[in-house]
C-alpha cells in the first residue's frame, strides 16, 4: 500500500498532457485514446452490466491463481465484491475500447477475464474483431460467459485454465499466419510471469500492436517489470497513465516513454 501512494504522489508529479508527445501521429492517437468526452453507445451497455454485476448476491468457489486480489483471499466469494474489487473501472476500460476501435484492431486477446467487464469494451470495440480471453477460475469464467450473452456480444472465446498452460497450448495451435493486434495482460501481478507472458505474446504481436499492462504500480515487482519492458529492444514508446501501462512496437513512431495525466 505505502508503495502504491508513493508511486501515485511520483506520478501526480512528474505526469504531463497528451502535449508532451511530439510525434504528431502519436499525439493524435493519445488526444483520441484519452479523450474522455469521447462516448459510445456501447458504454451505455457495459455500464448496465457493471451495475449488474455490483448487485450480484451470488456466491461463488473461487480458484485463486496468480497475485491475486489484495482485498480478499477467501475462497468462497460474492459476485459483487469480485465485481467491485477486481473489474477495470470504466474510466479505464474505455481506454482499451478507443484503442481498439481508432486502430481498427481485429484480433484481441486478454489474461485475466474476471467476470468480463473488460472482455465486454474489447469485444465492442470492434464486432468485426476476434478476442481470445483467458481465465483461470471455471465459475468465475461461467459467469463470464453469461454476461457476453446479456451485453450480446459473439466475438469472444473464452479459454479456462491456468494461463501458464492454456497460453502456450493456445499459441502452439495457431495458425502461423495468425497474430495479435492488441493485447490486454491483467492477471498474475508478478514481475516473472508478467514479463515471460510479455516474451511469449510478442512472437506473435505484429508490428503495429499496442501491449496494455494492467497495475503497472501495484506492486515493487510490478514497476520492476514494467521498467524492463520499457527497456525491450521492440518496444518503441511506452505512456504511463498510473493504473495502466500502454506499450507501441510500431517502429515508425521515435523511442520515448511518456507519463501523462489521465
Ligand atoms: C484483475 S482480474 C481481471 C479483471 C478484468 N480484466 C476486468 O477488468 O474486468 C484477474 C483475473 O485473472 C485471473 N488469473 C490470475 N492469474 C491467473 C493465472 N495464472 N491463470 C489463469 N487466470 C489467472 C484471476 O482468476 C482473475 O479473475
Amino acid at each position: 500500500m505505502i508503495f502504491q501512494i508513493l508511486s501515485y504522489i511520483k506520478y501526480s508529479l512528474i505526469a504531463k498532457s497528451v502535449y508532451s508527445i511530439k510525434d504528431k501521429d502519436l499525439q493524435k492517437i493519445a488526444k483520441h485514446i484519452f479523450d474522455e468526452e469521447c462516448d459510445y453507445y456501447a458504454f451505455v451497455t457495459m455500464d448496465m452490466l457493471r451495475k449488474k454485476m455490483w448487485s450480484d448476491q451470488r456466491s461463488i468457489q473461487v480458484t485463486d491463481f496468480g497475485a491475486g486480489s489484495k482485498s480478499s483471499n477467501a475462497n468462497e466469494r460474492m459476485v459483487k465484491s469480485i465485481a467491485k474489487s477486481a473489474s477495470k473501472r470504466s474510466k479505464y476500460a474505455k481506454v482499451l475500447f478507443r484503442i481498439i476501435e481508432k486502430n481498427n484492431f481485429k484480433n484481441c486477446i486478454e489474461l485475466g477475464t474476471s467476470l468480463g467487464l473488460s472482455t465486454g469494451y474489447i469485444a465492442k470495440a470492434n464486432s468485426e474483431s476476434k478476442v481470445i480471453t483467458f481465465e483461470g477460475c471455471p465459475e468465475i469464467a461461467k459467469i463470464a460467459k453469461e454476461n457476453m450473452q446479456f451485453i450480446d456480444v459473439k466475438n469472444v472465446d473464452i479459454q479456462i485454465g491456468n494461463f501458464d498452460e492454456t497460453l502456450p497450448k493456445y499459441m502452439g495451435n495457431m495458425n502461423s499466419n495468425n497474430h495479435f493486434d492488441f493485447i490486454f495482460i491483467d492477471g498474475n501481478h508478478r514481475k516473472e510471469p508478467t514479463l515471460r507472458y510479455f516474451e511469449w505474446l510478442l512472437e506473435k504481436a505484429t508490428e503495429d500492436a499496442i501491449f496494455v499492462f494492467d497495475d503497472i504500480h501495484w506492486s515493487k515487482e510490478m514497476y520492476e517489470a514494467w521498467k524492463i519492458i520499457q527497456k525491450h529492444p521492440r518496444v518503441t514508446v511506452t505512456i504511463d497513465i498510473f493504473e495502466m501501462g500502454i506499450v507501441f512496437l510500431n517502429p515508425k513512431y521515435e523511442k520515448g516513454d511518456f507519463v501523462i495525466n489521465y
